[in-house]
């Protein structure tokens, strides 16, 4: 039997702002270039942010926001953090692009404070999260190759296992190792050689595993697909197969890395280490930047000219992100993450118990997910009416992503919005009931419990 609401929230309509009748007409001038110029790769809301500070952002019209999403992971200090802005200030009049013919003065130490976070050895700077996944099934293929092959024949250590309910990006082999199909299958073929594994299945995993495999791809916790962690039984026989059939061991840290669970690397909760770590969206504080994190072991397959990039690892992107890690560090932000990303879970866990359609809560730190049994579009845009911003994935999964430095004064602020938000949003669709119509993930994840 389901729960009925126990309290009735105090219910106001949402605050509608009034910009001015000249920022209006701008923002429409600006829409309807977007509308007819740019191509539909995304459904955005009918909104045009202009600027941030702190946890905050500002629309054409000055309202504010409280911004929960973070640019989707990106905005790990929220926005115009000084140290960030004299950073990019000082690098932009000094050199915004120099070229990987040369060293700058910001790519070897940015590597050595990445190699000292994540346990491993060596770096390779790309653009973004999926050019970092690109690179690593380039490094899996590599390594796996025995040097007696001759290199016109495919490798026979070929095959990518990689999990069911995945999101890796957008490049071809990106979406080749992601499983969700509406990322995938228009654009068939793909690159061959990809199998999917239930997530957190460990005979699964085993039944697909053999000396074909040269790679096992997975999210340490998986965030398109809802916030769901990797178990540490999963991890533990993934590290194992691993090792015993000489394939790699890849941790897509892209979304939940960088000191988003309150660690360095969300895999740090356990005792072993991946071969390779990918990261991206906080690095470079919302420059562009992604990064492959690897072992000597991998790296001595690698030689000039295998792999490269014109972009990758300039010195104005590389700068800041050196800058990123060292404010990480001496603002204690981990220590923080950790503080807020509790207080958030308590007050969510109140909530759960005040409106019968909350699901579910997952996560670590600050990478939380509430699943509900209603769709979760229409609370979105009722988050937004009322300033907040977060946002939806897999239908019925809501998504927050606070930056590190959020405050308690911010969360609490947000919980007095989100229990507004649930107490006015008119419901729609029902999820499947999960003992019905299991979610295969979210089923592994209850198992995995
Ligand atoms: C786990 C994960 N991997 C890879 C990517 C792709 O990163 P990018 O959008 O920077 O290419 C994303 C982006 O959302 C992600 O969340």
């Amino acid at each position: 039997m389901r729960k009925s609401p126990k309290k009735k929230a105090a219910v106001r309509p949402a605050p509608r702002s009034k910009p001015s009748k000249v920022l209006a007409a701008k923002a429409d001038a600006r829409l309807l270039d977007a509308e007819k110029f740019l191509l539909p790769t995304y459904k955005r809301q009918p909104v045009i942010l202009t600027h941030g500070r702190g946890a905050y952002v500002f629309d054409a019209g000055g309202k504010k926001y409280l911004d929960f999403l973070g640019g989707i992971a990106v905005n790990a200090l929220g926005h115009a953090h000084p140290r960030i802005v004299e950073t990019i200030r000082r690098e932009a009049a000094r050199a915004i692009h120099l070229s990987n013919l040369y060293h700058n003065a910001y790519q070897g130490p940015l590597a050595r404070k990445l190699a000292a976070w994540s346990g491993l050895d060596r770096v390779f700077f790309a653009n973004s999260g999926t050019e970092a996944i690109d690179g690593a099934l380039k490094l899996a293929r590599l390594f796996g190759r025995n040097p007696e092959e001759t290199v016109a024949a495919p490798a026979k250590k070929h095959r990518f296992l990689t999990m069911e309910n995945s999101f890796h990006g957008r490049t071809f082999g990106a979406i080749s190792v992601t499983a969700t199909e509406k990322y995938r299958l228009p654009f068939a073929p793909v690159v061959p050689g990809a199998e999917f594994v239930r997530f957190n299945d460990v005979a699964d995993l085993e039944s697909k595993f053999d000396d074909t495999v040269c790679a096992i791809l997975l999210e340490t916790i998986q965030g398109e697909g809802g916030i769901y962690p990797v178990s540490e039984l999963f991890w533990n026989r993934a590290r194992s197969l691993a090792t015993q059939h000489g394939a790699l061991l890849i941790a897509d840290e892209i979304q939940c890395g960088l000191g988003r669970t309150g660690r360095s690397f969300a895999y740090q909760k356990f005792s072993s280490k991946p071969d390779i770590a990918l990261v991206a969206k906080p690095l470079a504080a919302g420059l562009p930047l992604g990064a492959i994190l690897t072992s000597e072991a991998v790296a001595a397959k690698v030689s000039p000219g295998m792999h490269g990039t014109t972009f990758g690892g300039g010195p104005l992107a590389c700068a800041v992100a050196l800058e990123f890690l060292k404010i990480v560090e001496d603002e204690k932000l981990l220590e923080n993450v950790r503080a807020q990303g509790e207080e958030l879970r308590e007050g969510l866990a109140k909530l759960a118990a005040q409106f019968d359609f909350i699901r579910e809560i997952r996560g670590e730190g600050l990478m939380i997910g509430v699943e509900l049994s209603v769709d979760g579009a229409p609370f979105v845009s009722e988050a937004m009416q009322r300033g907040l911003l977060i946002n939806c994935t897999h239908d019925f999964t809501l998504r927050f992503l606070p930056p590190f430095n959020i405050t308690r004064a911010q969360v609490r602020e947000f919980l007095r919005l989100f229990e507004l938000v649930l107490a006015t949003t008119p419901r729609q669709a029902s999820a499947p009931d999960s003992s019905m119509s299991p979610n295969p993930a979210r089923v592994a994840h209850a198992v995995a419990r």
